[in-house]
């Protein structure tokens, strides 16, 4: 168990973007611990949701759109709020800032305003990005750090998280903010680099051909989707504590390591088998890149007393393992995500 059956039996659940790779995780333990859940998803074809991803999780999945659909009845006397919906290309962001925004701050605004009648005391846990700190200034980051978003996407989902702890400071609603780093594991989109590079690399392995490293000393701090879960769950466990209750707080994984390495890691937890080769960083990324990172996470772990419990080596041996009989829905995402 992820989390705490006791407090999650029979707590009536939304989590928006249910169908996507976090939320759809999130789903699957909010239902093994006994809560009523809720999916809400607009089936993004560009992004991570997969009606695979909620298969066997024993929710309902609503099928709309945060700019428009009816929220009233969706958000009416919840308990709790999971907001995992977000634009969540940074190259997309960069080609429609407009849509951008409109996902990740306005259709916020429109949530939140719904929210005030429906469920105005219902705790809120928001998924962030370490993404707006831009180009770490130094490392490990921690909350301090100035935010300088890269891109696009950076402020909108900046923009979107502080309208969130608005409602925190000037309402009393209980809201926590997780800026997480980049995490895996199962139910990530494998078909290509959209979601993350992680993605294509495993697609590649298991279809036992070599993946690209680009560049390859940047530092990273994966975390391992379970991990993710649990910290999700215990930040709502404890949202209307203080020192929890309208806090952002960072969130790592593993120990950081080179993107060279972590091929060299990821092809020892396939057995030995697999192979990669090196390039430069494309030339059109290279701008809204941010080098490399990893989390100071220690406020959350001291707020919470959450710590990781999956070693990078464990982690990409799991996300491996479970791909392995599910190819078919991870690979052909135009039949998955229209079916
Ligand atoms: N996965 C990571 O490494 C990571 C890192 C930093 C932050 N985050 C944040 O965590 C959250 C979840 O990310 P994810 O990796 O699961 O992404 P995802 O793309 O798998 O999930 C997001 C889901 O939101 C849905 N969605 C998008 N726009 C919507 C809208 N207008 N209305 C309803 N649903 C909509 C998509 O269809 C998708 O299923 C996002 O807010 C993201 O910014 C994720």
């Amino acid at each position: 168990m992820l989390g705490d059956p006791g407090f999650w039996k029979r707590k009536r659940v939304l989590v928006t973007g249910g169908a996507g790779f976090l939320g759809s995780n999130l789903c699957h333990a909010l239902a093994a611990l006994g809560a009523r859940v809720t999916a809400l998803d607009a089936m993004q074809p560009e992004g991570g949701a997969n009606p695979a991803n909620l298969e066997g999780a024993g929710v309902m999945l609503v099928r709309g759109d945060l700019r428009d659909t009816e929220l009233h009845s969706l958000c009416d006397r919840i308990d709790v709020l999971f907001n995992m919906a977000a634009q969540t290309s940074h190259m997309g962001g960069q080609k429609d800032p407009v849509s951008d925004i409109a996902i990740n701050a306005v259709a916020q605004v429109r949530l939140i305003q719904v929210m005030r009648t429906a469920a105005p005391q219902a705790a809120v846990l928001h998924a962030s990005t370490r993404q707006f700190y831009g180009r770490p200034i130094s490392l490990p980051v921690n909350e301090l750090h100035p935010v300088n978003p890269p891109d696009a996407n950076g402020v909108s989902k900046w923009a979107g998280e502080q309208y969130w702890m608005l409602e925190n400071r000037v309402l009393h609603r209980p809201v926590v903010s997780l800026r997480l780093t980049n995490c895996y594991g199962p139910r990530l989109r494998i078909a290509d680099a959209r979601q993350t590079f992680l993605g294509i690399w495993m697609r590649k392995l298991l279809e036992n051909e070599p993946f690209e490293v680009w560049g390859g000393e940047q530092l990273r701090d994966l975390a391992y989707v379970d991990d993710v879960t649990r910290a999700f769950l215990m930040a709502a466990e404890q949202a209307s504590k203080p020192g929890v209750s309208g806090e952002v707080f960072n969130l790592g994984g593993s120990p950081p390591i080179s993107l060279r390495d972590l091929a060299g890691a990821i092809i020892a937890a396939n057995g030995g088998k697999g192979g990669f080769t090196t390039r430069e960083f494309p030339a059109d990324r290279a701008p809204i890149d941010i080098g490399s990172y990893h989390a100071d996470d220690s406020a959350f772990r001291s707020a919470t007393g959450w710590a990781t419990q999956v070693s990078l080596a464990e982690g990409l041996r799991l996300s491996l393992d479970w791909y392995r009989d599910r190819m078919s829905d991870y690979v052909d995402l135009d039949q998955a995500v229209k079916a």
